[in-house]
């Protein structure tokens, strides 16, 4: 384990897994707060800034969106695919989408317009890197983004409605720290000099 908030950028982007096993410890505010100035520092085209969040750290609020999620999944065949990966999961009455993570932070883009949802990204990358360097571990949770994208979750959130979810993300204290997960060698088109 490395010195808390020692990290270089590069080996916090080689030490990033997607955790999905957690401590009971909560995630302190104060390190939630340090994770999302992390994120505001992402580019954005002309530093329109295009992101918001919404934090919940409440494990049984989360149980019972878990809870919906799985109930609410869409099942057309554009999710075949993704559906297919998550059914045997599906299928386990205790398997809880945020795996049992006592701190979400859901990353909303200001609206449709175009490139705002790529810059939101960015903001999420630095928030996992970030998580990193403060020992915290995270896991995208793509599963959940159509549940926090509907109208009826946003007004129950208080969100405005032009808000459009670009990706919520699990943050906890690692239980476990996941293997390497395998990379291809990057795809060079073409590289002129
Ligand atoms: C957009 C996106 C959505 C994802 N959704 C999920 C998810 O719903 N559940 C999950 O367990 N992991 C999810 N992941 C994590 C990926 O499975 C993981 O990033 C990938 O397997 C590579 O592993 P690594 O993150 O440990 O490098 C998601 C990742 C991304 C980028």
């Amino acid at each position: 384990m490395h010195e808390i908030g020692k990290l270089s950028v590069i080996e916090a982007i080689h030490q990033r897994r997607s955790v999905r096993d957690f401590t009971p410890k909560e995630v302190e505010r104060e390190a939630v707060r340090k994770l999302l100035e992390a994120a505001v520092r992402a580019p954005s085209a002309s530093n329109r800034q295009p992101w918001a969040f919404a934090v919940i750290q409440d494990r049984g609020v989360l149980a019972e969106y878990s809870a919906e999620i799985k109930a609410s999944f869409p099942r057309s065949s554009e999710n075949e695919r993704f559906e297919l990966q998550y059914r045997e999961m599906l299928g386990f009455p205790n398997f809880n989408v945020f795996y049992n993570a006592g701190t979400l932070v859901v990353v909303y883009a200001h609206g449709p317009a175009p490139g705002l949802l790529e810059e939101c990204c960015f903001a999420a990358e630095n928030l996992m890197l970030a998580a990193c360097d403060l020992g915290l571990g995270t896991c995208p949770i793509g599963f959940a983004r159509p549940w926090f994208d509907l109208p009826a979750t946003k007004a129950q959130l208080g969100i405005p409605s032009q808000y459009e979810v670009v990706l919520p993300i699990v943050v906890g204290y690692p239980a476990a720290l996941p293997p390497e997960t395998e990379r291809r060698d990057p795809e060079i088109l073409v590289w002129k000099r």
